[in-house]
């Protein structure tokens, strides 16, 4: 059976890619922090599709959290598909966020992609054979999201994907990468980090084994950038093509201080709403 490894598999959108995985028969290893609920994702999901699934515990914004994965490859796993998941959203302003906070947002986002992508890559390329997946953020797109770093980092994930999957290595040796870009999807993101997105509208929302399904079957095709649904793909067009000018009014801070879990705003609301420390 072919072997897939999925990272912050426990809920959301990677629990979403784990089921779909399971479903068109691989095998699976879960890397998450929390035991309890690998184990119980695990359970379920070796009951409801007759795969073997392992689980890893292991805290991927940090280097030892990473390598725990890496000396699995290096030990001789061998992974047909990586999905790089796991990520996290900040919900205060840069300058109000600790830098810790900061740093661990892109340890998680950013340096676990690059190091788990740079483990697999060797062994994919000797098999010529391999894919895998990277969940970058429609927001990555453009400037979207002021004030906050987490557009940035998915914005290095979307740049690195891109040229790698373009990249004669992998081009020659059948590696296929797919970047993924998810509008705002309902999974425990927001509440986890406290930001409130209940005012978005409803129309705004995806579903979590909607984008999955979409990832996959773009992976499938042999798609470099996988954009679920018509609405995010118009958004990220606009996003990547219009002029910045034209865009500018439509900037939004999600992080503008008075206003938790943002409300979209003007530029110039957020430019003159006063600054204060996050509660
Ligand atoms: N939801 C959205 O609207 C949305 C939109 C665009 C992009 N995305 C991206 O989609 C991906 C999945 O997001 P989601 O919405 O499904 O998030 P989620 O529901 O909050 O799930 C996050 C998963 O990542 C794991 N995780 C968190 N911190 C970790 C760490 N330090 N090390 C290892 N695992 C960790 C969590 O388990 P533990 O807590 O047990 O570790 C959980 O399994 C993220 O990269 C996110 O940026 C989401």
């Amino acid at each position: 059976m072919p072997l897939a490894l999925v990272t912050g598999a426990t809920v959301g959108i990677g629990r979403a890619f784990a089921e779909r995985l399971a479903r068109d028969g691989y095998d699976l290893i879960l890397v998450a922090r929390t035991e309890s609920a690998l184990h119980r994702v695990a359970s379920e999901i070796r009951a409801t599709f007759c795969v073997r699934v392992r689980t890893l515990p292991a805290d991927l914004a940090t280097v030892s959290g990473c390598q725990a994965v890496e000396d699995l490859v290096r030990a001789g796993m061998t992974i047909d598909v990586l999905v790089n998941n796991a990520g996290i959203v900040l919900r205060g302003p840069f300058p109000h966020n600790s830098i810790d906070d900061e740093e661990a947002m892109l340890n998680l986002n950013v340096r676990a992609a690059l190091r788990l992508t740079h483990a697999v890559l060797p062994g994919m390329m000797a098999r010529r054979s391999g894919s895998i997946v990277n969940v970058s953020s429609f927001t990555a797109a453009g400037p979207g999201a002021l004030s906050t770093t987490y557009p940035a980092g998915k914005a290095w994930l979307l740049s690195f994907s891109e040229a790698m999957s373009r990249s004669r290595q992998l081009r020659d040796t059948g590696v296929q990468m797919t970047v993924v870009l998810p509008g705002f999807t309902r999974t425990e993101l927001f509440d986890r980090s406290r930001f409130d997105a209940s005012r978005l509208p409803s129309w705004l929302w995806l579903k979590p084994e909607a984008v999955a399904s979409a990832a996959l079957r773009d992976l499938a095709r042999g798609k470099a950038v996988s954009v679920p649904t018509l609405r995010y793909k118009a958004a990220v067009w606009g996003l990547r093509h219009l002029p910045r000018l034209l865009l500018q009014p439509l900037f939004w801070d999600l992080s503008t201080p008075g206003r938790p879990g943002g409300m979209p705003v003007p530029l110039h609301a957020a430019a003159s709403a006063r600054p204060s420390v996050r509660d």
